[in-house]
């Protein structure tokens, strides 16, 4: 069995959180460029069998912070640490990293199997040796077939694979990749999606993985860091990201989020729309955050916890929910996502309550 690394358990289901030390530990970790911080000080620690997604806009500074875990980039301040070694003044050759760039950056000259034992012949390994975790690769990424074919006679995705497999052939700690599937169309990578997780399956080992793609981040990884403006916005499951932002950015980065605007004092949240009620927190603008899902479309009779007297703009319907647009008091139109089965308004223009369960709802300030 290949695993990337052998001195860490395989990965035979969910990952447990407790003990061990963090495979990779980042400590004010920060790079300036002249007068522009592309990475503020951070510190994030990632354990040895997690899949994690850094998601945020272009120009965040995902690249540049996957640079310097990869060695390609000098941080201006902070310490790398994996599997308890300090390795920020290490070169990336000599760092337990491996990194697969956006632009595959193949050697077209050689073909898929040389491509991806360069590195080990890089290395001096004996040929014997290098075949051997050659062979095992490129059947892991499944390209067997194409063993001995020229890079240019590969598709896109092809050529993806082998760029994989040349990092993974090294057996790395941490495997680094920065948006390797951005330029497949839709299909293709939506396939290699469940290729990297079937691959992270079955060889266990850290994959980092950079991505402005929010679907992507949640169908891929099992911890999601959220970045903005060189910073960690918050760090967590995709579960957890979902559904307890922390930041008003985290909601609307990661999908769709209805905002209602208000102000909160002395543990009194008056909204905008109209309801006020109780909730423990820090004074000032703060915004409530509630889930289309999670938002009720209240036939007459019905009530919930939170309740909101709207007026019916769009209605959609798309097989498996109904899509409302609800205006309410105060200015803000809601998304609601209703049961097809219960539809208590059916066009624009019709008065609708619609309602919501307080634990349904998160707060954030504004
Ligand atoms: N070598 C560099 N010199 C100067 N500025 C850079 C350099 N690399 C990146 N930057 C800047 O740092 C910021 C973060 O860039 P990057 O890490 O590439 O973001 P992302 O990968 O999230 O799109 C951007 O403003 C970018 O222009
Ligand atoms: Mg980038």
């Amino acid at each position: 069995m290949l695993s990337l690394s052998p001195d860490t358990d395989r990965l035979d289901g969910a990952p447990s959180r407790d003990r061990q030390p963090p495979l990779l530990r980042l400590r004010g970790l920060s790079k300036v460029y002249g007068q522009l911080t592309a990475v503020q000080p951070l510190d994030l620690d990632i354990d040895s069998r997690d899949f994690v997604a850094m998601l945020g806009p272009s120009g965040c500074g995902k690249t540049t912070l996957l640079r310097m875990i990869g060695g390609f980039v000098a941080p201006t301040t902070g310490t790398i640490e994996i599997a308890g070694n300090d390795v920020t003044a290490l070169g990336p050759e000599r760092r337990p990293t491996n990194m697969v760039f956006q632009g595959y950056g193949l050697f077209p000259h050689m073909n898929v199997a040389q491509n991806i034992g360069y590195g080990l012949r890089l290395q001096k390994m004996p040929k014997g040796e290098i075949d051997a975790r050659v062979g095992e690769t490129i059947a892991l990424v499944q390209l067997a077939d194409l063993a001995n074919r020229g890079i240019d006679q590969l598709s896109g995705g092809q050529q993806q694979r082998v760029a994989l497999a040349r990092a993974l052939v090294m057996r790395p700690k941490v495997l680094l990749l920065d948006e390797p599937l951005a330029a497949l169309d839709l299909k293709l990578r939506q396939a290699m999606q469940e290729e990297l997780r079937r691959i992270h399956h079955e060889i266990g080992g850290t994959f980092v993985f950079v991505t402005h793609d929010q679907s992507e981040a949640l169908g891929l990884a099992n911890r999601i860091a959220v970045m903005r403006d060189g910073r960690l916005e918050q760090v967590g499951t995709a579960q957890e990201i979902y559904a307890s932002p922390e930041t008003r950015f985290v909601s609307t980065f990661i999908g769709e989020a209805n905002l209602l605007p208000g102000r909160r004092s002395n543990g009194t949240v008056i909204l905008a729309a109209g309801p006020q009620f109780s909730e423990a927190g820090v004074d000032g603008e703060i915004s409530v955050v509630v889930r289309p899902e999670n938002l009720l479309a209240l036939a007459p009779g019905e009530t919930a916890e939170m309740v909101l007297d709207g007026e019916v703009r769009d209605v959609v319907y798309l097989g498996s929910h109904v899509k409302y647009k609800v205006a309410v008091r105060g200015g803000s139109e809601m998304i609601v996502h209703a049961r097809p089965d219960r539809m208590p308004a059916s066009r624009a223009g019709e008065k609708m309550r619609i309602g919501w369960l307080r634990r349904h709802h998160r707060i954030v300030s504004a």
